[in-house]
């Protein structure tokens, strides 16, 4: 009986032992299943955030490089190359002023960006800066030299920006500084991209002097069956006071009120 009773009492302290070590590996397990779960899901947090930061980087890059025109629904584009949106300027250069480095509506633009800017404040038209992979020298007379070989090399500097749909776009304003007689071959690379058949081109440009030169029947050579009219002509030393001007002619043109 004292036998009976002691078998009995082990085999209670059995049940209640392996009771308990079951109640303690189903948390373990469970916590090396949530720990999983929650490692896979900080994976995947990381994952998001990376493809995340990516479309941020693709999107931000889309927004500073791309004109779509879906903001402003106009049919008019301003395409225009300045110096100073295509060099690594070195910090506080307003402190150095060249003479090709503007301040637009606290954008630090060149000649032609300050027209450029000008003519889609006057016309409510899209702006896009040709921008080169390649950034042209700090130095303004190295870009001389340099705007002087890609000439004599009839080269064409692979393009940073791009429009997304230039179908949308009736008029293309043009704008450019005279280099060397002739246009940068940056805005040759941008006539390369683009089809401009149908559409109103209008060029513009500024100078030390030279003027259009021969730029606008090179236009016309690449686009011929678009309708280029001869736009303005501005002098280097002029464009950032020329708002009544560009206003006026863009009035005269009807393009303006
Ligand atoms: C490479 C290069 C070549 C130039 N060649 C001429 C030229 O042949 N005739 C002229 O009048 N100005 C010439 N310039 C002066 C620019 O046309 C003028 O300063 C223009 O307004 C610069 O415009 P941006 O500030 O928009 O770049 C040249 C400038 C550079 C950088």
């Amino acid at each position: 009986m004292r036998r009976k009773g002691i078998m009995m009492l082990l085999i209670c302290l059995l049940t209640v032992s392996l009771t308990a070590c079951l109640s303690v590996e189903e948390p373990a397990e469970d916590a090396q299943q949530e720990n999983g779960a929650e490692e896979a899901a900080e994976e995947e947090n990381a994952e998001e955030t990376a493809a995340g930061d990516e479309e941020g980087t693709v999107e931000t890059e889309n927004t500073d490089e791309q004109t779509s025109g879906s903001e402003t629904g106009s049919d008019i584009l301003v395409a225009y190359f300045t110096y100073a949106e295509n060099a690594e300027l070195p910090d506080g250069v307003d402190a150095v002023a060249s003479a090709s480095i503007q301040e637009w509506n606290g954008e630090t633009t060149g000649n032609t960006g300050a027209v450029a800017h000008m003519i889609s404040e006057e016309t409510g038209a899209d702006l896009f800066s040709i921008r080169t992979v390649e950034k042209y020298p700090d130095n303004y007379s190295d870009t001389v030299d340099q705007g002087q070989e890609e000439q004599s090399e009839e080269a064409r500097p692979e393009l940073a920006s791009h429009i997304e749909d230039i179908s949308q776009y009736d008029t293309v304003f043009l704008g450019y500084p005279n280099w060397w007689g002739d246009m940068p071959m940056a805005v040759y690379s941008f006539l390369d991209e683009y089809d401009l058949s149908g559409k109103t081109v209008i060029p513009f440009v500024t100078s030390g002097g030279s003027r259009f030169s021969g730029t606008v029947s090179a236009i016309e050579s690449a686009e011929p069956d678009a309708e280029v009219q001869e736009g303005i002509a501005l002098s280097d030393s002029e464009t950032v006071s020329a708002q009544e001007d560009v206003r006026a002619w863009l009035t005269g043109i009807g393009y303006a009120e």
